[in-house]
């Protein structure tokens, strides 16, 4: 998507020096424009682990990117399976993280040690992010539909959005699981006005999604974390439209905190609720997302202090008083009976193992 008016992606390799891969620093936005050069698996794994890049998507094809860079230190099987392990270690709940790194290893590790085991991990990562891009395009190719229909019944009037946390491009490689659909819809000039949750707390809807809506020319404003069930009352949100980091086989959607307060707020006033996400956020291993899903606690001081630009520099104040106690759940577990549908690069689905496995009957129990 643009930056500045310039297409831009997430995560690349440095054409001057392919073995430098390349990232925005997301912790520094909207403020600073950062980009840094990962050389090492270790910066990978850090670059996921303190959330430079962040989002199931772009977390996964980082960590495929993290087998290549680790393919330039060795390609020894011990190595680069410890390598694996470190990048699995980084965050617990995308899945799409699990299931890079271990497509990434099955790449390398099916050829003998050498050096064709780095040119097979480069390829595989590069392809890995193309895939991205496609699924998140087709995301937006079946999303798009809802939105037209609601911009339809509205006379053309402007369709309400309320997304939670960054699900766009941002998250991704481009384009975006929840905001594709906006943006496709926005090629097509339908009228439409985003209600953006803050997001506590590390704010990426404050932070990052209000920057690409405004990056994009996208009518938005952002709103308080609790804000959205009384907008939904007052009949100001026509769609909801978030993202998941993981998804149960029976549709349950693991997605950033505060989303199944959402959820609950749209199912008891009639909302739409769409869950957009490709495949690899997909876990066809579980069943129960409330008792399975590994929720990441995150450290208490960013529920306790906030970021901000003081007009020179960012800066962290804090909130409570200095002993308060706190704690940080980073994801909550929507039931797939709150969902409305799951879009997905193959279409729309219910959120239910039959609906699910209709558009993956690859995942299908022999
Ligand atoms: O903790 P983060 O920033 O990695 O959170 C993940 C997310 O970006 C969201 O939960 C998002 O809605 C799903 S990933 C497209």
């Amino acid at each position: 998507m643009l930056v500045n008016g310039k297409p831009q992606r997430t995560i690349w390799l440095d054409p001057d020096d392919p073995a430098k891969v390349c990232i925005i620093d997301q912790r520094a936005l909207p403020f600073e424009w950062i980009v840094e050069s990962l050389l090492t698996v270790s910066d990978a794994a850090r670059a996921i682990r303190e959330m430079h890049v962040r989002g199931a998507p772009l977390i996964g094809v980082t960590a495929a990117f993290g087998v290549y860079l680790a393919a330039l230190e060795s390609t020894s099987n011990v190595f680069l399976s410890e390598a694996g392990n470190w990048l699995k270690h980084t965050r617990p709940t995308a899945v799409d993280l699990f299931y890079a790194v271990d497509r990434a290893l099955r790449a390398v590790l099916a050829i003998p040690e050498g050096p064709d085991r780095v040119r097979i991990a480069r390829n595989t990562a590069l392809e890995m992010a193309e895939e991205s891009v496609r699924s998140c395009r087709q995301i937006g190719t079946h999303g798009l539909p809802l939105i037209r229909k609601i911009s339809q019944e509205k006379g053309g009037g402007p369709v309400h959005i309320l997304t939670h946390c960054n699900a766009g491009w941002l998250a991704c490689i481009d384009y975006g699981t929840a905001l594709s659909p906006i943006y496709l819809a926005q090629e097509e000039g339908i009228s439409m006005h985003i209600w953006v949750d803050e997001t506590r707390p590390r704010n990426q809807g404050a932070r990052l999604t209000a920057f690409e809506l405004e990056q994009q020319g996208i009518p938005y404003s952002v709103i308080v974390d609790n804000a959205g069930g009384h907008l939904m009352q007052q009949g100001m949100v026509d769609l909801v439209l978030v993202g998941s980091d993981r998804t149960t086989l029976h549709g349950d959607v693991a997605n950033k905190i505060g989303t199944y307060l959402k959820a609950l707020a749209a199912f008891d006033n009639q909302v739409p609720f769409y869950v957009a996400l490709p495949g690899t956020s997909i876990d066809p291993s579980l069943t129960d997302g409330m008792r399975t899903i590994p929720v990441e606690q995150r450290g208490a001081v960013e529920v306790k202090s906030i970021e901000g630009w003081d007009g020179r520099k960012r800066t962290e104040v804090l909130l409570t008083p200095s002993n308060t106690p706190a704690v940080n759940y980073g994801f909550d577990i929507t039931p797939a009976r709150l969902v409305t549908g799951l879009i997905t690069e193959r279409g729309i689905c219910r959120a239910s193992e039959e609906g699910i496995l209709t558009l993956f009957p690859e995942w299908k129990s022999p």
